[in-house]
Protein backbone atom coordinates (compact mmCIF):
# COMPACT_ATOMS: atom_id res chain seq x y z
CA UNK A 1 0.00 0.00 0.00
CA UNK A 2 1.36 3.35 -0.87
CA UNK A 3 1.52 5.84 1.61
CA UNK A 4 -0.15 8.64 0.40
CA UNK A 5 0.17 10.61 4.00
CA UNK A 6 4.01 10.41 3.19
CA UNK A 7 3.99 11.35 0.40
CA UNK A 8 2.35 14.75 0.88
CA UNK A 9 4.26 15.43 3.78
CA UNK A 10 7.09 14.80 1.54
CA UNK A 11 5.96 17.07 -0.94
CA UNK A 12 4.78 19.91 1.74
CA UNK A 13 8.37 19.70 3.29
CA UNK A 14 9.98 20.16 -0.28
CA UNK A 15 7.55 23.19 -0.32
CA UNK A 16 8.55 24.56 3.22
CA UNK A 17 10.92 27.20 2.68
CA UNK A 18 9.34 29.11 0.27
CA UNK A 19 5.70 28.91 1.47
CA UNK A 20 7.10 30.29 4.97
CA UNK A 21 8.56 32.94 3.09
CA UNK A 22 5.33 34.37 1.65
CA UNK A 23 3.75 33.71 4.57
CA UNK A 24 6.26 36.64 6.02
CA UNK A 25 5.93 38.96 3.39
CA UNK A 26 1.69 38.43 3.47
CA UNK A 27 2.91 39.40 7.27
CA UNK A 28 4.73 42.70 6.71
CA UNK A 29 1.80 44.29 3.61
CA UNK A 30 -0.71 43.05 6.87
CA UNK A 31 0.62 44.90 8.83
CA UNK A 32 0.98 48.14 6.81
CA UNK A 33 -2.35 47.53 5.82
CA UNK A 34 -3.34 47.69 9.72
CA UNK A 35 -1.24 51.49 10.16
CA UNK A 36 -3.02 52.88 7.44
CA UNK A 37 -6.35 51.92 7.98
CA UNK A 38 -5.56 53.00 11.49
CA UNK A 39 -4.09 56.44 10.41
CA UNK A 40 -7.57 56.52 8.24
CA UNK A 41 -9.41 55.77 11.29
CA UNK A 42 -7.51 58.39 13.98
CA UNK A 43 -8.37 61.25 10.89
CA UNK A 44 -11.50 60.43 10.53
CA UNK A 45 -12.22 60.46 14.48
CA UNK A 46 -10.75 64.44 14.62
CA UNK A 47 -12.15 65.05 11.73
CA UNK A 48 -15.78 64.44 13.52
CA UNK A 49 -14.48 66.07 16.88
CA UNK A 50 -13.90 68.86 15.07
CA UNK A 51 -17.07 68.97 12.84
CA UNK A 52 -19.29 68.85 16.54
CA UNK A 53 -16.85 71.32 18.35
CA UNK A 54 -16.77 74.01 15.96
CA UNK A 55 -21.23 72.85 14.72
CA UNK A 56 -22.68 76.15 16.25
CA UNK A 57 -19.53 78.59 15.31
CA UNK A 58 -20.82 81.97 13.37
CA UNK A 59 -22.47 83.10 17.13
CA UNK A 60 -20.43 86.29 18.80
CA UNK A 61 -21.75 85.06 22.11
CA UNK A 62 -20.09 82.41 24.01
CA UNK A 63 -22.53 79.47 23.65
CA UNK A 64 -22.95 77.54 27.04
CA UNK A 65 -23.52 73.51 26.83
CA UNK A 66 -26.61 72.51 28.82
CA UNK A 67 -26.00 69.44 30.56
CA UNK A 68 -28.45 66.75 29.01
CA UNK A 69 -28.79 63.48 28.63
CA UNK A 70 -31.24 61.96 25.73
CA UNK A 71 -31.10 58.90 27.51
CA UNK A 72 -33.34 60.94 30.51
CA UNK A 73 -36.73 59.64 29.86
CA UNK A 74 -37.90 61.89 32.89
CA UNK A 75 -36.10 65.45 31.04
CA UNK A 76 -37.55 64.15 28.37
CA UNK A 77 -41.07 63.78 29.64
CA UNK A 78 -41.17 67.05 31.24
CA UNK A 79 -39.51 69.06 28.06
CA UNK A 80 -42.09 67.49 26.41
CA UNK A 81 -44.71 69.26 28.51
CA UNK A 82 -42.83 72.60 28.60
CA UNK A 83 -42.87 72.52 24.34
CA UNK A 84 -46.21 72.01 23.77
CA UNK A 85 -47.21 74.35 26.51
CA UNK A 86 -44.75 76.97 25.32
CA UNK A 87 -44.07 76.64 21.84
CA UNK A 88 -46.09 74.51 19.97
CA UNK A 89 -48.61 77.78 19.91
CA UNK A 90 -46.46 79.13 17.24
CA UNK A 91 -44.03 76.61 15.96
CA UNK A 92 -44.44 73.55 14.60
CA UNK A 93 -42.74 70.15 14.89
CA UNK A 94 -44.26 67.78 12.86
CA UNK A 95 -41.66 65.51 11.68
CA UNK A 96 -42.75 63.77 14.62
CA UNK A 97 -45.77 61.77 15.88
CA UNK A 98 -47.00 61.90 18.96
CA UNK A 99 -47.42 57.75 19.52
CA UNK A 100 -43.74 57.81 18.35
CA UNK A 101 -42.69 60.26 21.17
CA UNK A 102 -45.67 58.77 23.84
CA UNK A 103 -43.57 55.27 23.19
CA UNK A 104 -40.20 56.62 23.20
CA UNK A 105 -41.09 58.55 26.00
CA UNK A 106 -42.44 55.96 28.48
CA UNK A 107 -45.42 57.24 28.44
CA UNK A 108 -48.94 55.39 27.81
CA UNK A 109 -50.78 57.27 24.70
CA UNK A 110 -53.66 58.19 27.27
CA UNK A 111 -51.06 60.14 29.26
CA UNK A 112 -50.32 61.91 25.76
CA UNK A 113 -53.87 62.23 24.57
CA UNK A 114 -54.84 64.07 28.19
CA UNK A 115 -51.21 65.81 29.17
CA UNK A 116 -49.43 66.86 25.37
CA UNK A 117 -52.16 67.41 22.78
CA UNK A 118 -53.74 70.96 23.07
CA UNK A 119 -54.53 71.30 19.63
CA UNK A 120 -57.40 70.44 16.62
CA UNK A 121 -57.35 68.89 13.95
CA UNK A 122 -59.08 70.45 10.48
CA UNK A 123 -62.44 69.31 11.62
CA UNK A 124 -61.90 71.12 15.10
CA UNK A 125 -61.66 67.29 16.83
CA UNK A 126 -59.03 67.06 19.30
CA UNK A 127 -55.53 65.82 17.31
CA UNK A 128 -55.32 62.17 17.53
CA UNK A 129 -52.39 60.14 19.28
CA UNK A 130 -51.56 58.94 15.63
CA UNK A 131 -51.12 62.52 14.60
CA UNK A 132 -47.84 64.74 13.75
CA UNK A 133 -47.35 67.29 16.45
CA UNK A 134 -48.25 70.18 14.41
CA UNK A 135 -49.98 73.45 15.17
CA UNK A 136 -52.94 75.46 14.32
CA UNK A 137 -51.26 78.38 13.08
CA UNK A 138 -51.59 79.76 9.31
CA UNK A 139 -48.44 80.93 7.70
CA UNK A 140 -50.30 83.67 7.21
CA UNK A 141 -51.29 84.82 10.40
CA UNK A 142 -47.63 84.32 11.51
CA UNK A 143 -46.17 86.29 8.71
CA UNK A 144 -48.92 88.93 9.82
CA UNK A 145 -48.01 88.61 13.59
CA UNK A 146 -44.09 88.08 13.93
CA UNK A 147 -43.02 89.16 9.98
CA UNK A 148 -42.00 85.88 9.16
CA UNK A 149 -43.59 82.35 10.11
CA UNK A 150 -41.72 80.76 13.54
CA UNK A 151 -40.23 78.08 12.03
CA UNK A 152 -40.66 74.33 12.25
CA UNK A 153 -38.53 73.24 15.45
CA UNK A 154 -38.28 69.30 14.32
CA UNK A 155 -34.82 70.11 13.25
CA UNK A 156 -33.21 72.47 15.18
CA UNK A 157 -31.12 71.15 17.23
CA UNK A 158 -29.37 69.79 13.94
CA UNK A 159 -29.21 72.86 12.20
CA UNK A 160 -28.20 75.39 15.15
CA UNK A 161 -27.11 72.90 17.59
CA UNK A 162 -28.04 71.93 21.19
CA UNK A 163 -25.59 74.99 23.16
CA UNK A 164 -27.43 77.64 20.68
CA UNK A 165 -31.17 76.25 21.63
CA UNK A 166 -30.27 76.61 25.00
CA UNK A 167 -28.22 79.90 25.21
CA UNK A 168 -30.43 81.54 23.21
CA UNK A 169 -33.37 80.15 25.46
CA UNK A 170 -31.40 82.39 28.24
CA UNK A 171 -30.17 85.57 26.66
CA UNK A 172 -33.60 87.53 25.89
CA UNK A 173 -33.13 91.23 27.34
CA UNK A 174 -35.38 94.11 27.30
CA UNK A 175 -34.58 96.55 24.63
CA UNK A 176 -37.20 99.32 23.41
CA UNK A 177 -35.64 100.17 20.52
CA UNK A 178 -37.26 96.80 19.26
CA UNK A 179 -41.31 98.18 18.77
CA UNK A 180 -42.55 94.85 17.82
CA UNK A 181 -41.55 92.46 21.32
CA UNK A 182 -39.65 95.04 23.32
CA UNK A 183 -36.99 92.16 23.58
CA UNK A 184 -33.46 91.75 21.81
CA UNK A 185 -31.82 88.36 21.93
CA UNK A 186 -27.49 87.85 22.44
CA UNK A 187 -27.44 84.96 20.36
CA UNK A 188 -29.71 86.37 17.84
CA UNK A 189 -29.98 89.80 17.72
CA UNK A 190 -32.88 91.45 16.01
CA UNK A 191 -34.71 88.13 16.37
CA UNK A 192 -38.44 88.78 15.82
CA UNK A 193 -39.70 85.53 18.53
CA UNK A 194 -40.42 87.49 21.85
CA UNK A 195 -39.39 86.28 25.12
CA UNK A 196 -42.22 83.82 25.54
CA UNK A 197 -40.66 82.54 29.10
CA UNK A 198 -40.82 85.64 30.77
CA UNK A 199 -43.41 84.66 33.51
CA UNK A 200 -40.47 82.39 34.41
CA UNK A 201 -37.21 84.28 33.85
CA UNK A 202 -38.70 87.29 34.15
CA UNK A 203 -36.39 90.19 32.59
CA UNK A 204 -33.49 90.66 32.07
CA UNK A 205 -31.88 94.13 31.17
CA UNK A 206 -27.93 94.42 29.51
CA UNK A 207 -24.98 95.42 31.50
CA UNK A 208 -22.72 97.58 29.31
CA UNK A 209 -19.10 97.69 29.18
CA UNK A 210 -16.82 100.32 28.12
CA UNK A 211 -16.99 102.10 25.03
CA UNK A 212 -14.88 101.06 21.78
CA UNK A 213 -15.75 101.86 18.44
CA UNK A 214 -18.36 104.46 19.18
CA UNK A 215 -20.39 101.23 20.61
CA UNK A 216 -20.73 100.48 23.94
CA UNK A 217 -21.04 96.43 23.89
CA UNK A 218 -23.16 94.31 26.42
CA UNK A 219 -20.68 92.20 28.57
CA UNK A 220 -23.43 90.66 30.71
CA UNK A 221 -27.22 90.24 31.43
CA UNK A 222 -28.59 91.17 34.87
CA UNK A 223 -31.90 89.79 35.93
CA UNK A 224 -33.60 93.04 37.11
CA UNK A 225 -37.38 91.88 37.17
CA UNK A 226 -37.35 88.30 38.51
CA UNK A 227 -39.75 86.02 37.30
CA UNK A 228 -42.02 82.37 39.22
CA UNK A 229 -38.23 80.75 38.76
CA UNK A 230 -35.39 81.05 39.81
CA UNK A 231 -32.35 81.10 37.75
CA UNK A 232 -31.07 77.44 38.08
CA UNK A 233 -34.52 76.41 37.75
CA UNK A 234 -34.87 78.34 34.76
CA UNK A 235 -31.67 77.04 33.56
CA UNK A 236 -33.11 73.15 33.86
CA UNK A 237 -36.27 73.68 32.47
CA UNK A 238 -34.43 75.34 29.08
CA UNK A 239 -32.14 72.33 29.85
CA UNK A 240 -35.16 69.59 29.89
CA UNK A 241 -37.14 71.93 26.19
CA UNK A 242 -33.36 71.68 24.91
CA UNK A 243 -33.13 67.96 25.70
CA UNK A 244 -36.69 67.12 24.09
CA UNK A 245 -35.84 69.26 20.80
CA UNK A 246 -32.63 67.20 20.39
CA UNK A 247 -34.71 64.24 20.99
CA UNK A 248 -37.29 65.18 18.27
CA UNK A 249 -34.15 65.98 15.67
CA UNK A 250 -32.90 62.37 16.01
CA UNK A 251 -35.37 60.33 18.02
CA UNK A 252 -33.25 57.20 17.38
CA UNK A 253 -30.37 57.88 19.11
CA UNK A 254 -30.59 55.77 21.54
CA UNK A 255 -31.60 52.66 19.76
CA UNK A 256 -28.40 53.62 17.39
CA UNK A 257 -26.19 53.61 20.46
CA UNK A 258 -27.75 50.43 22.42
CA UNK A 259 -27.51 48.73 18.47
CA UNK A 260 -23.81 49.77 17.94
CA UNK A 261 -22.46 48.02 21.01
CA UNK A 262 -24.39 45.05 19.97
CA UNK A 263 -22.61 45.12 16.76
CA UNK A 264 -19.33 45.90 18.20
CA UNK A 265 -19.73 43.55 20.67
CA UNK A 266 -20.27 40.77 17.86
CA UNK A 267 -17.44 42.41 15.88
CA UNK A 268 -14.93 41.60 18.23
CA UNK A 269 -16.76 37.68 19.44
CA UNK A 270 -16.43 37.39 15.65
CA UNK A 271 -12.39 38.45 15.52
CA UNK A 272 -11.87 36.25 17.98
CA UNK A 273 -13.37 33.33 16.01
CA UNK A 274 -12.23 34.35 12.82
CA UNK A 275 -8.02 34.69 14.83
CA UNK A 276 -8.90 31.23 16.30
CA UNK A 277 -9.64 30.09 12.80
CA UNK A 278 -6.53 31.86 10.82
CA UNK A 279 -4.40 29.98 13.59
CA UNK A 280 -6.25 26.66 12.96
CA UNK A 281 -5.24 27.00 9.23
CA UNK A 282 -1.85 28.20 9.43
CA UNK A 283 -0.95 25.83 12.18
CA UNK A 284 0.85 23.14 9.33
CA UNK A 285 1.99 26.03 7.00
CA UNK A 286 4.42 27.95 9.51
C1 LIG B 1 -45.34 83.88 20.01
C2 LIG B 1 -44.78 82.96 19.04
C3 LIG B 1 -43.61 82.10 19.45
C4 LIG B 1 -43.55 81.23 20.50
C5 LIG B 1 -44.64 80.90 21.51
C6 LIG B 1 -42.23 80.63 20.45
N1 LIG B 1 -41.53 81.13 19.39
FE1 LIG B 1 -39.70 80.56 18.82
N2 LIG B 1 -39.76 81.82 17.26
C7 LIG B 1 -40.83 82.64 16.93
C8 LIG B 1 -40.52 83.38 15.74
C9 LIG B 1 -41.43 84.39 15.04
C10 LIG B 1 -39.22 82.98 15.34
C11 LIG B 1 -38.44 83.45 14.14
C12 LIG B 1 -37.43 84.45 14.61
C13 LIG B 1 -36.62 85.06 13.50
O1 LIG B 1 -36.26 84.34 12.57
O2 LIG B 1 -36.32 86.24 13.62
C14 LIG B 1 -38.78 82.00 16.33
C15 LIG B 1 -37.55 81.37 16.29
C16 LIG B 1 -37.14 80.38 17.14
C17 LIG B 1 -35.88 79.68 17.07
C18 LIG B 1 -34.79 79.91 16.05
C19 LIG B 1 -34.97 78.91 14.97
C20 LIG B 1 -34.00 79.12 13.86
O3 LIG B 1 -33.39 78.12 13.45
O4 LIG B 1 -33.86 80.26 13.39
C21 LIG B 1 -35.86 78.78 18.10
C22 LIG B 1 -34.76 77.79 18.44
C23 LIG B 1 -37.10 78.92 18.80
N3 LIG B 1 -37.84 79.89 18.20
C24 LIG B 1 -37.42 78.17 19.91
C25 LIG B 1 -38.59 78.34 20.61
C26 LIG B 1 -38.92 77.58 21.78
C27 LIG B 1 -38.04 76.49 22.40
C28 LIG B 1 -40.12 78.01 22.21
C29 LIG B 1 -40.85 77.56 23.44
C30 LIG B 1 -40.18 77.77 24.69
C31 LIG B 1 -40.58 79.04 21.27
N4 LIG B 1 -39.62 79.20 20.31
C32 LIG B 1 -41.79 79.69 21.36
C33 LIG B 1 -42.01 82.73 17.61
C34 LIG B 1 -42.35 82.02 18.75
Amino acid sequence: MVDYRHNRRYHGDSKRPRVALRVKAARKTDNSRFMILGSALLIAASALIYASNSKAAGSAVELETPLIDQGNQRSLQRGAQAFVNNCLGCHSADYNRYSRIAQDLGLSEEDVENNLIFTTDDAGEPTKVGSLVSNNMTKDYGRQSFGVVPPNLSLTARSRGTDWIYTFLKSFYVDPSIGTTGVNNLVYPGTAMPHVLWQKQGWQTPVYGEEAHGARPITALELSDPGSLSAEEYDDLIADITNFMAYMADPIKQTRHRVGIIVMLFLFGLLAIAYLLKKEYWKDVT
